[in-house]
C-alpha cells in the first residue's frame, strides 16, 4: 500500500456511495501508514477521537440527481442519544441502547462521560452498554471535558455536574466556544454552582460544582430544550423537587427519559398557559434497555430531497414522530408536500412511525413564530424547500437560529442568494421568494462549522439548474455520519469538488 494513499475498497468513493468512482481523482489522506477512512472512522466510534482526516476540509459537490428510490434509515436521534447516555452513566446498573447515533456529537458525550467515570463501551453488535455511577456518583475528570461541536452535549453535561462537588473544565470546537452560555450558567448558578468562563459567558469555562445544592423554581426565558434539560438534569442530585416552568413546548425527550429511568417527574399544567414540570432530587435511577429511533431532523434532508427532486418517492423507515419535533413536516404539508406517515407506533417511550414522501411542487407559507421549538433545526432545509416553491414563505421569530453552530439566520440567507434565489431578512423573520422556476445554484457555500447548512445546500444542489458545492463538509458527521453516501444511494450525484 502506497502510504497515504486509501486503497481500501470502501475508498471515500465508495464511502460517498458514488457509481462511478473512475471519474473522480484519488483521493489523499494525510497520516501514518495510509490508515483509511472507513478504519479511522471506527476507531473514532469506539474511541470518540475524531478521525485524523478531521484536519483538512472536504469541499463536496452536489449535482443534478436522479429521482430519489429505495427505503432507508438515517441515524439515530441527536437529542435521545445525548440523553442515553447521560442518564445510562448515572443510572445503576447496565444500560443497553440500540440505534445510537454514532456521530462526533454523541461520541464526545461518550468521551465526557467517561472522564466523569462512568462506563461507555461500544459492543460487537454496534448497540452501547453503559454502566452508571448512581445520581451524585460521578466523580471530577481528570481533563478537560472537549464537548466539540455539540451545544446540547455541553449544555446537559454542564447542568448535570452543576450539583457533583467537583470542578470540571468544558471546550469545544470553535462554533461551540462561540456560543452563549449564560442561558444555563444564569439557572445553575442559582442552584449553587460557580462559573468561571470567557468574555460573554463562553467556553472554556469551569464549572464549580454546587457542594450543597439548593432546588429552584426557573422560568425559561426562551423556549429552550437545553436549558430545561440543563437544570432538570441538576435537579437530580439536589434535595427537595427543582421545577421548570416552559410557557412555550419544547422537546420533551429529558422528560420522556428521565420517567422511564425511575425518576419522580410530574408536568403540570398551568392556569395563565404553560406548564411547571418538576424532579424529585436523589431518584434511584436503574439501567434500561433502550432503543433510540431515527432523528426527524436528519429524515428532513432525505424529505426535502425526495420533494423538489422530480420524480422520486422514498420511504424514510422509524423516524421519531414526537409531536414536539414534527413542525416541519406540518409546515411541507402545508405547503403542498405529500408525507404519508405510515406503521405509526410506540417504542423506547416515543412515537414512531415510517415516512413515505413524494415529489411534490411546493407552494410559499407563513410559518408562524410558535411552531420554530419544534422544527428549530430544520430552518435551513425549510428555506431551500422555499426556494423550489412557488410563492413567498415567511419563516416568523427565529431568533435563536443566531446562537446556533453558527448564525444560521445569516447563513441561510448568504446561501440562497449566492444560489440566485430573493431572500431577505426583516427583524427576526426570514423570507424566501421562490418563482416556481428552478433557481439557478452554482454557488459554493460556505458552512462556517455547521453541518445543517452543509447538508441543506448539498440538497439544494440536487434539484437546482447547476451544482452547488460545499466548502467543508466535515461537520455533518457531528449529525449524521455518512450522509452523502445515503443520499447518493437513493440517486443523488454528491461527490469531491475537484475545482475546490
Ligand atoms: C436540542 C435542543 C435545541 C436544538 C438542538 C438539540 C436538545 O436547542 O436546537 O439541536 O437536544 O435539547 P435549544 O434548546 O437551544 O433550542
Amino acid at each position: 500500500m502506497i502510504p497515504g494513499i486509501c486503497q481500501n475498497e470502501k475508498s471515500a468513493f465508495s464511502l460517498l456511495g458514488n457509481p462511478h468512482p473512475s471519474s473522480f481523482p484519488a483521493r489523499r489522506y494525510p497520516g501514518k501508514g495510509g490508515m483509511c477512512y472507513e478504519a479511522r472512522e471506527s476507531s473514532a466510534r469506539t474511541t470518540g477521537m475524531k478521525p485524523l482526516n478531521a484536519m483538512r476540509p472536504e469541499a463536496l459537490l452536489s449535482s443534478i440527481a436522479q429521482p430519489l428510490s429505495g427505503s432507508v434509515r438515517v441515524p439515530g436521534d441527536k437529542s435521545i442519544s445525548h440523553r442515553a447516555l447521560m442518564l445510562g452513566g448515572l443510572a445503576l446498573g447496565r444500560t443497553t441502547i440500540a440505534g445510537l447515533l454514532e456521530g462526533e456529537d454523541v461520541l464526545a458525550t461518550a468521551q465526557a462521560m467517561r472522564r466523569l467515570g462512568a462506563e461507555m463501551t461500544r459492543l460487537e453488535d454496534g448497540r452501547w452498554e453503559a454502566v452508571g455511577r448512581g445520581v451524585g456518583g460521578l466523580c471530577e475528570p481528570d481533563d478537560v471535558l472537549d464537548m466539540g461541536n455539540a451545544g446540547t452535549g455541553a449544555r446537559l453535561l454542564m447542568g448535570l455536574v452543576a450539583t457533583h462537588g467537583f470542578t470540571s473544565v468544558f471546550t469545544g470546537d470553535a462554533s461551540l466556544r462561540s456560543r452563549p452560555m449564560r442561558r444555563v450558567t444564569e439557572p445553575l448558578s442559582r442552584m449553587g454552582a460557580g462559573f468561571a468562563g470567557r468574555d460573554g459567558g463562553r467556553l472554556p469555562m469551569a464549572v464549580i460544582g454546587a457542594k450543597t445544592p439548593v432546588p429552584i423554581e426557573y422560568t425559561l426565558p426562551m423556549p429552550s430544550a437545553q436549558v430545561k434539560s440543563a437544570v432538570l438534569l441538576a435537579g437530580l442530585n439536589t434535595p427537595g423537587i427543582t421545577t421548570v416552568i416552559e410557557t412555550q413546548a419544547s422537546r420533551d425527550h429529558t422528560e420522556r427519559m428521565l420517567r422511564c429511568f425511575g425518576a419522580k417527574m410530574s408536568s403540570e399544567p398551568l392556569p395563565g398557559g404553560g406548564v411547571a414540570l418538576s424532579v424529585e432530587g436523589f431518584p434511584e435511577l436503574t439501567g434500561q434497555t433502550l432503543t433510540v429511533p431515527a432523528d426527524p431532523s436528519s429524515a428532513a434532508f432525505p424529505t426535502v430531497a425526495a420533494l423538489i427532486v422530480p420524480g422520486s418517492r422514498i420511504t424514510l423507515e422509524n423516524v421519531c414522530v414526537n409531536p414536539s419535533r414534527t413542525g416541519l413536516y406540518q409546515t411541507l404539508t402545508e405547503m403542498g408536500a405529500s408525507i404519508a406517515m405510515t406503521n405509526q407506533r410506540e417504542e423506547g417511550g416515543e412515537p414512531v412511525a415510517d415516512l413515505v414522501i413524494a415529489h411534490k411542487p411546493l407552494f410559499g407559507v407563513d410559518v408562524p413564530p410558535d411552531r420554530a421549538p419544534s422544527m428549530i433545526d430544520e430552518y435551513p432545509i425549510l428555506a431551500v424547500a422555499a426556494a423550489f416553491a412557488t410563492g413567498t414563505t415567511r419563516m416568523r421569530g427565529l431568533s435563536e437560529l443566531r446562537v446556533k453552530e453558527s448564525d444560521r439566520l445569516s447563513a441561510i440567507a448568504r446561501g440562497l442568494d449566492s444560489c440566485g434565489v430573493r431572500v431577505a431578512i426583516e427583524g427576526d423573520d426570514l423570507i424566501v421568494h421562490g418563482t416556481g422556476a428552478i433557481p439557478p445554484g452554482g454557488a459554493r457555500v460556505a458552512t462556517n462549522l455547521d453541518h445543517r447548512i452543509g447538508m441543506a445546500f448539498l440538497v439544494f444542489g440536487m434539484a437546482s439548474a447547476r451544482p452547488v458545492g460545499i466548502d467543508d463538509a466535515r461537520p455533518i458527521a457531528t449529525s449524521f455520519p455518512g450522509f452523502a453516501a445515503l443520499m447518493n444511494r437513493m440517486g443523488a450525484a454528491i461527490a469531491p469538488d475537484a475545482g475546490a
